[in-house]
């Protein structure tokens, strides 16, 4: 199998393709095929403009499959999470991306009758081997919801909530302002740090949330259509936030909307849902690869029905 993540650094985004090799990954007989355009090779001198020249991935899921009891929600998943990079998760409703986003901080496992197999690793080590601890997880690998959901407490409160569950003995003051700051909210709320995180906007409430995740100083950031809720000028605001959170953090967003998978990420997974000829339903990666290439050359027919809008 090509292992999409060992092929040199990646493009940097639309426009800046110069080669993709593309592989055909069959893992086994009965496992559907899966194409994986490997991120291309960036000329030199585009290579220097990369600020953060990625290493290996941050995270990489490997044959993953999700059930709820009897019911395989997605199957046989492999992705790499390319570090300091937008990776986004894109396709129907009901295809498994908001099941998959989760088994990357074991989230799934607050589900009663959820079960994961394969492997999900975070900078090598699988996250679900005995005697990890998920809290630590979720600590490293931070998320943020569709709807935004501040906590009924103070804009302060919220952002320090995570420090003082984990014991933070620094001092707080700054790392809210720092976490506020981070999430482009600082100026909003400067003023009234003592007020009702329920009293902002969607908006603003969603960088409040993003603010509380970051605050605690995560390495990735799990988002699940953070931006769905929110008006254009605050989904603007959300997108911009994201460019500049990458300097940092490491980002996947499931999202809905494909302009918004097209306009930040720099990568794309496309999902679908199938069905097997048992006649079960289930969801599978399509295509996992360099944005640019996934919405303008994609490999599979598939993918281009749903990216030119035929169906989905
Ligand atoms: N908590 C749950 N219990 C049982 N089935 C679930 C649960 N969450 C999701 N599913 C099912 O798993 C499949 C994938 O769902 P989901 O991951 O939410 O898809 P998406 O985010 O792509 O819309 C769907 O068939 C959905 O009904
Ligand atoms: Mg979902």
């Amino acid at each position: 199998m090509t292992d999409p993540s060992s092929s040199g650094a990646p493009s940097e985004r639309a426009g800046r393709v110069q080669e993709s090799k593309v592989a055909t990954v069959t893992s086994s007989k009965d496992r559907p095929q899966v194409h994986i355009a490997a991120p291309a090779r960036a000329l030199e001198a585009e290579a220097a403009a990369v600020s953060q020249p990625p290493g290996p991935p941050v995270m990489e899921l490997r044959d993953v499959s999700v059930f709820y009891d009897d019911f395989e929600a997605v199957r046989g998943t492999t992705l790499p999470v390319g570090q300091n990079r937008i990776t986004a998760m894109i396709g129907p409703s009901g295809c498994g991306k908001s099941t998959i986003l989760r088994t990357l901080n074991r989230m799934n496992d607050l589900i009663p009758g959820a079960r994961v197999s394969g492997t999900v690793t975070y900078q090598g080590q699988d996250i679900y081997a005995p005697g990890v601890d998920p809290i630590q997880v979720r600590r490293r690998i931070g998320m943020v919801f569709q709807k935004p959901n501040p906590f009924p407490k103070s804009i302060y409160d919220n952002v320090a909530y995570g420090l003082r569950v984990n014991g933070f003995k620094g001092r707080l003051d700054d790392r809210v302002e720092e976490a506020l700051t981070g999430a482009a909210l600082w100026d909003e709320v400067k003023d009234k740090l003592k007020s009702s995180g329920l009293a902002l906007s969607g908006g603003q409430q969603q960088r409040l949330c993003i603010a509380r995740a970051i605050a605690v100083q995560p390495d990735v950031i799990l988002m699940d259509e953070p931006a769905s809720a929110l008006d254009p000028i605050a989904t603007a605001k959300i997108e911009d936030l994201m460019r500049e959170l990458i300097e940092r953090y490491t980002i996947v967003i499931v999202t809905h909307n494909m302009q918004q998978a097209a306009r930040v990420s720099h990568y794309t997974a496309f999902f679908t849902a199938e069905v097997d000829d048992k006649q079960v339903r289930y969801g599978r990666l399509v295509e996992f690869s360099d944005t640019n290439r996934l919405f303008t050359n994609p490999t599979d027919p598939r993918t281009e029905a749903y990216v030119t809008g035929r169906f989905g």
